[in-house]
């Protein structure tokens, strides 16, 4: 039986930086920004766009009314919870008004959630193939003002839906993974901000790589793969991972990997880190700019979590899977962005939800935006 990625897609907050502007603010030259990380501009989320709401803006749009009814487990993936007990996925039911007999929960290994999630997701469906299971990968990368991270920061999340008789990307149960206990990028509980070994995080991220493909590449000849996809927390991080391979591999499929990555990262390089959901944000990417893919072809997958979790999967993309993508939309939610100054962008930065029990009533969004958090009272969130 066939398992996999039926539905896919992503929502991001309505405003944007555009590295150039942040770039002259730092006193920084922008092609630092544009090629020496390769990035361009970032999602910035507001009070009123937390991890929930873009949990529900992303797979409201994916979800009929029969999927609502059909769904068994629903699990978000984020590294930016908004609680320490309870599941986002809870408030995601709610606002999506899901049938209430499903499991919800929330997963978390940075960057990695997501691929566990989907992992899970798979395992459901395989033993339960009448049921369905929204997989959501939701998060918020804040590094802080002035920071060497703060040009990698962005907003988003994408959500997945898994059924057997996927129309998009069948789920192989091949993988191959690595854990360690390392000290790359972690977060405190008390701290709004992640906080990062820089240099060490991309050392740790291209070994974890290398190790993995070398156990990988035992099983799974590279020229059947049609495409690489990475986890990119910044363009740049996959493209070293990438180049990794270029003396070890005939020059044909590395320049047929090659091009396929420049179609992966053309969102991300627009919204900007979405930490979980950065990985699938490539392969919407990838599917929604490249014309040449075809039924069957084998699409490899990277997923890395600091911390630090790799995982290299596999997946085989359907017939016609292009007709259930949804390009035109993900362009207007993109072009759709309001470009923020440094200003705008150093104030929303610095706003916070009150933490002292009072009620905070968030100023609802301008934009046509449909799930939003709209107060904080008592200590409890409340959203539209
Ligand atoms: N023109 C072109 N390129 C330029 C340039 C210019 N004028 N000036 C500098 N550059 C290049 C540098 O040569 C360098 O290129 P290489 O990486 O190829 O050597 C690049 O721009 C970055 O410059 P620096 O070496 O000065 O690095 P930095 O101090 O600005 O820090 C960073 C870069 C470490 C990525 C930092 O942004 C950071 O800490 N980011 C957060 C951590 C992170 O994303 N780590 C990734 C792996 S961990 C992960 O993947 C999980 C996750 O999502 C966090």
């Amino acid at each position: 039986m066939k398992v996999g990625i039926d539905k896919i897609s992503f929502y991001t907050p309505q405003q944007y930086l555009d590295l150039t502007d942040l770039a002259a603010a730092r006193n920084v030259d922008p092609n630092k920004y544009l090629i020496g990380i390769g990035q361009q501009q970032m999602s910035v989320a507001a009070l009123d766009q937390d991890i929930v709401a873009m949990a529900a803006n992303a797979a409201e749009a994916i979800l009929t009314l029969e999927d609502r009814q059909n769904l068994g487990l629903v699990i978000v993936a984020t590294e930016s919870g908004v609680d320490q007990s309870k599941a986002a996925a809870l408030f995601v039911q709610d606002l999506l008004q899901i049938n209430p007999n499903i499991r919800a929960l929330e997963i978390k290994e940075a960057c990695y959630g997501a691929t566990a999630a989907l992992q899970l997701a798979h395992d459901f469906v395989q033993l339960h193939p009448q049921q369905k299971a929204l997989v959501i990968a939701s998060d918020i990368a804040r590094y802080g003002l002035n920071t060497a991270g703060e040009v990698t920061q962005g907003a988003g999340a994408v959500a997945m839906l898994v059924s057997e008789q996927p129309h998009i990307l069948a789920l192989e149960s091949l993988a191959f993974y690595q854990s360690k206990n390392a000290g790359d990028f972690w977060r405190p509980n008390y701290s709004q901000q992640a906080l990062a070994r820089g240099k060490y995080s991309e050392e740790l991220y291209l070994q974890m790589f290398t190790q993995i493909y070398q156990r990988a590449q035992q099983k799974v000849a590279i020229d059947q793969l049609a495409a690489l996809l990475f986890h990119i927390p910044f363009s740049k991080m996959g493209r070293k991972a990438l180049k990794t391979l270029q003396d070890q591999i005939p020059e044909a499929d590395y320049k047929r990997l090659l091009a396929r990555f420049e179609q992966s990262i053309l969102y991300g390089q627009k919204v900007g880190n979405i930490y979980t959901g950065s990985l699938y944000l490539s392969l919407i990417s990838l599917l929604e700019h490249d014309n040449s893919l075809q039924a069957h072809d084998r699409i490899a997958l990277f997923s890395y979590g600091s911390g630090a979790v790799g995982e290299l999967f596999f997946g085989q993309l359907q017939p016609n899977y292009q007709a259930y993508l949804r390009p035109q939309a993900h362009q207007e939610l993109l072009q759709q962005r309001r470009r923020l100054t440094v200003d705008e962008y150093e104030n929303i930065f610095q706003r916070q939800l009150v933490t002292d029990g009072s009620c905070q009533e968030i100023v609802p969004p301008t934009t046509t935006t449909k799930h939003y958090l709209k107060k904080v009272d008592q200590h409890e969130r409340f959203y539209q």
